[in-house]
């Protein structure tokens, strides 16, 4: 085996651009850049790159068409296509273009005029997708000063004769020889130092053009890089590299840094799309490093990956997700000790032609997963197997499942650190856990439906929030500078403020304060959700009366969970309609209920005990009710609203029995609700309540309103990234047609007044012991509890010497008769902080005073709104 090593730099760097990398001029100028800046130490460079994205299916639709009636139209699409690219780019006349062009139109023409056409006729119109492409980039190339040169990949890339495969096979997803070859590296050497070629495609030994099949392009630069010994393969495509979870479902995802070629493998087959696993083989062969990068964003980095990357220690560094996995599951008691049933059993798969994924024994069953990229599962061939199975044992087909897994290095070695990742685990079905032997992942295969959220949770335990080492880079959100709602990210309002804080506090000792500008813009990013309907201010959260007239102006109705919250809020807003108030309680006395329903608010009912009860105290009414989703979501586990571990909603399970409940007592239910917790960062979750929802009106075909819940969360110390509103809108929009015009509402709490509220507090005490140093102040659990109930964060600053460099760690203690009275842990203060300064805790706006008590009989921080 060679070593990329010790390739000098006059060896080839592989540059491949996928089909979108290749479709606009904003890419192209940012190609023509990376190659300038790639060539600069005389390294020559091969360009590999795919059709311009969507010309293969066009290219399929015109072969197709050419058969039925000749592919004129698609011809004319074909050529806008490319030309108003060739347009943009500033090319005027390509001659090698007009070549291929017509070679495509000629072989066209002739499938329109012969007879059968074969995988060979398609295989020729698909190639000219990149060969027309590539035309146009060296144009281009050489248009911008760069000796450019055009090479035909089918005159170097060989495909390789199987005996077994079928002509199809052969033309369509062909393998190629990629041993080093001396005599292309002399030739491409001959040719120049910039060359540009195909990816996809290749030449067979009769001359014909094969293609490489799925992930082909990767794939041809790989077999290049292997062939040419080069020192580097880089894979240009639309994301800055591989990440720690899809990042298009996962904002949080982190951008993985390193990777070795059997971790890279794994995230590629576990389902991550940005590489296909394919394309790994040649580089690994040779010790080829191969990375990752965005076309259009260059300056983001991306993925390395070779043979020994950093971060050698046991460490989860994905989390990956696949749907559409079958399980069979096959029960036999006569199976323990009995010699050769597996070989048996898989006997029957092989005949089928079915792989086996997963696999999981004990001493009475096997459960097996088939990947559904691997094979085609109709339900004629599950029939078959399971009946040829008949005489070993009893199969049963489980699905459609999702298998989530987590992946990453020495993963045995770090079990005992995935306690609180495991009790995700304690509300799902988990049809088959499987760790793999090379201890690159532990997968569990769940119902589909489970699939994504699990991935979202595991993710946010386990990598979002890890600190950043030479593998875990910064989160796509991050990366890609989401636009953030309001005006987060600018200077903190308690900042530009400050002397007006520093003047209330001159004669009292701790305060909250609340600023209501930051509350209505908060209002006002919700409201540019155009998916949703009807927004509530769940008042739980902060019901000081600033805040209630500031979200009431802002047209927001009002969530309460008890009569003192219902009457607090009619008290504050005189205009406030019992109709826009949403009451969800829990466990609550049936006076309460009666009471509301006298007075007219909506009522959300979460248990089947008072229709059963007391249900004729609710005919004739619309209801609401409120749903468990299964699972529960958000920052801490007592926070997190949904499962049997939580005392919320009604199971599924049991909507049947209510519908039938409801119908008994004359009851319409005319909204279903979820919320399934608080603290929520990702931005697929209200969209998926709202499958749930949908998929529960099938009991309640009156309900016209699906309320989400609540739950957004807010980032908890400066720099972190902020839950993506355009994101959440795009998910909630791409539900609106399967409505059936029915309406999302939601209830958010912390969103709006969480970033709104400080907490200050005048330092008391200051004190060493030992190697602690703490930092006393006058107010401590008894006004926010958050720190010692949930382990919460939130950010601390010394307000009075904001200026100076906070460098000395202490701990941030109140007064309580408690350990656990600590507001910060290990935090950074400036070394003059002393008696008398006013400390600053952030982001307590939300479940800060509304929490509070007077423990110890010390009063909380009285509350004042700006
Ligand atoms: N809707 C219902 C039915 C709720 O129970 C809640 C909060 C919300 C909406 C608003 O959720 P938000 O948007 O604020 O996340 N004390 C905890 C939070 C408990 C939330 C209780 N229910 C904390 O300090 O983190």
């Amino acid at each position: 085996m060679s070593n990329a090593a010790h390739r000098g730099s006059t060896a080839w760097r592989v540059l491949k651009f996928g089909g979108t990398s290749v479709a606009t001029l904003a890419n192209w100028r940012s190609i023509a850049a990376t190659v300038q800046q790639r060539s600069a130490d005389g390294s020559p460079i091969l360009i590999v790159h795919s059709a311009l994205s969507g010309v293969t299916d066009l290219l399929e639709r015109a072969f197709a068409a050419a058969i039925e009636q000749g592919a004129s139209a698609e011809l004319l699409a074909l050529q806008e296509r490319h030309l108003s690219l060739a347009r943009d780019l500033g090319l005027t006349v390509v001659p090698s273009f007009d070549a291929q062009f017509s070679s495509l139109r000629g072989r066209l023409e002739s499938i329109s005029e012969g007879g059968v056409p074969t995988a060979r006729d398609r295989a020729a119109v698909i190639a000219h997708g990149e060969l027309l492409a590539t035309a146009l980039g060296e144009a281009f190339l050489c248009a911008q000063g760069l000796q450019a040169v055009w090479l035909d990949a089918r005159q170097v890339l060989r495909a390789v004769r199987r005996e077994a495969a079928t002509e199809q096979a052969a033309y369509l997803s062909a393998t190629c020889d990629f041993r080093p070859d001396a005599a292309v590296q002399a030739k491409l050497r001959e040719m120049g130092s910039i060359v540009v070629t195909q990816g996809f495609i290749a030449g067979d030994s009769a001359g014909d053009t094969v293609l490489l099949g799925r992930g082909g392009s990767d794939t041809s630069s790989a077999y290049f890089a292997a062939m040419l010994e080069a020192q580097e393969l880089e894979i240009w495509t639309d994301v800055p590299g591989m990440f720690s979870a899809n990042p298009r479902a996962t904002p949080a995802a982190r951008q993985l840094l390193e990777l070795s070629y059997d971790e890279a493998q794994e995230i590629a087959t576990a389902g991550a799309k940005v590489l296909h696993p394919r394309c790994l083989l040649p580089v690994r062969q040779y010790g080829i490093p191969l990375s990752v990068y965005a076309t259009q964003s260059p300056a983001l980095g991306g993925t390395r990956i070779s043979e020994s990357p950093a971060g050698e220690g046991g460490q989860v560094k994905a989390i990956c997700a696949k749907n559409g996995v079958t399980l069979v599951s096959m029960d036999s008691p006569g199976m323990w000790h009995q010699v050769g049933f597996l070989a048996d059993a898989f006997q029957v798969f092989k005949q089928h032609g079915l792989s086996v994924d997963l696999i999981s024994t004990s001493e009475t069953n096997v459960t097996v997963s088939l990947d559904p990229q691997a094979n085609s599962l109709g339900p004629a061939v599950l029939d078959a197997l399971q009946r040829d199975l008949l005489p070993l044992c009893r199969a049963q087909v489980i699905g459609p499942c999702a298998s989530v897994s987590l992946v990453g290095r020495n993963i045995r070695g770090i079990l005992h650190g995935l306690g609180d990742a495991l009790e995700l685990f304690a509300e799902q079905r988990i049809h088959l856990v499987s760790q793999a032997a090379n201890d690159l992942n532990l997968t569990f295969v769940v119902d589909e439906a489970q699939g994504a959220r699990l991935v979202a949770d595991l993710h946010e335990l386990l990598i979002a929030t890890a600190p950043g080492d030479r593998v875990l880079g910064k989160s796509w959100q991050a990366l890609t500078e989401v636009p953030v709602s309001g005006p987060i990210g600018a200077p903190a309002w308690w900042q530009r403020r400050r002397p007006e804080l520093l003047a209330l506090m001159a004669d009292r000792d701790a305060a909250y304060v609340y600023d209501t500008a930051t509350v209505a813009a908060r209002c006002e990013a919700l409201r540019s959700l155009r998916s949703v309907t009807h927004l509530s201010y769940a008042m739980k959260a902060n019901p000081h009366p600033a805040v209630l007239r500031t979200v009431h102006a802002a047209g927001f109705g009002i969530e309460c969970v008890s009569r003192g919250e219902i009457e607090h809020a009619l008290k504050v807003l005189p205009d406030l309609s019992p109709a826009q108030i949403l009451f969800t309680p829990n466990f609550a006395p049936r006076h309460e209920y009666e009471w509301a329903l006298g007075l007219g608010v909506q009522l959300t009912l979460d248990n089947l005990h008072p229709l059963l009860e007391w249900g004729a105290i609710f005919s004739g009414r619309s209801l609401f009710l409120r749903i468990d989703p299964g699972v529960g979501r958000g920052h801490h586990a007592h926070v997190r609203t949904g499962g049997t571990a939580s005392k919320f909603g009604i199971a599924v399970d049991d909507l049947e029995r209510c519908s039938a409940l409801a119908k008994a007592h004359d009851v319409r239910i005319t909204g279903l609700h979820v919320h399934a917790g608080s603290g929520i960062l990702d931005a697929a979750h209200w969209a998926s309540v709202g499958r749930l929802l949908l998929q529960a009106c099938a009991y309640f075909p009156e309900a016209r309103v699906l309320d989400l819940g609540g739950g957004l969360g807010v980032p908890d110390r400066e720099g972190r990234p902020s839950i993506d509103l355009v994101a959440v809108d795009a998910s909630l929009g791409a539900l609106l047609p399967s409505l059936g015009g029915r309406e999302l509402w939601l209830e958010p709490g912390r969103f709006l007044v969480a970033e709104a509220g400080v907490l200050l507090a005048r330092v008391t005490q200051l004190k060493s012991k030992g190697a602690s140093a703490y930092v006393g102040v006058a107010t401590g659990m008894n006004s926010l509890i958050r720190p010692a109930l949930y382990g919460a964060h939130h950010d601390i600053v010394n307000l009075t010497r904001l200026g100076e460099a906070p460098v000395r760690e202490v701990d941030v203690v109140g007064p309580i008769c408690e350990t656990g009275d600590v507001l910060g842990h290990g935090r950074l203060l400036p070394i003059s902080t002393g008696e008398g300064d006013i400390i600053l805790i952030a982001t307590a706006g939300a479940y800060g005073a509304a929490m509070s008590s007077d423990y110890n009989l010390r009063q909380p921080a009285s509350e004042f709104s700006l």
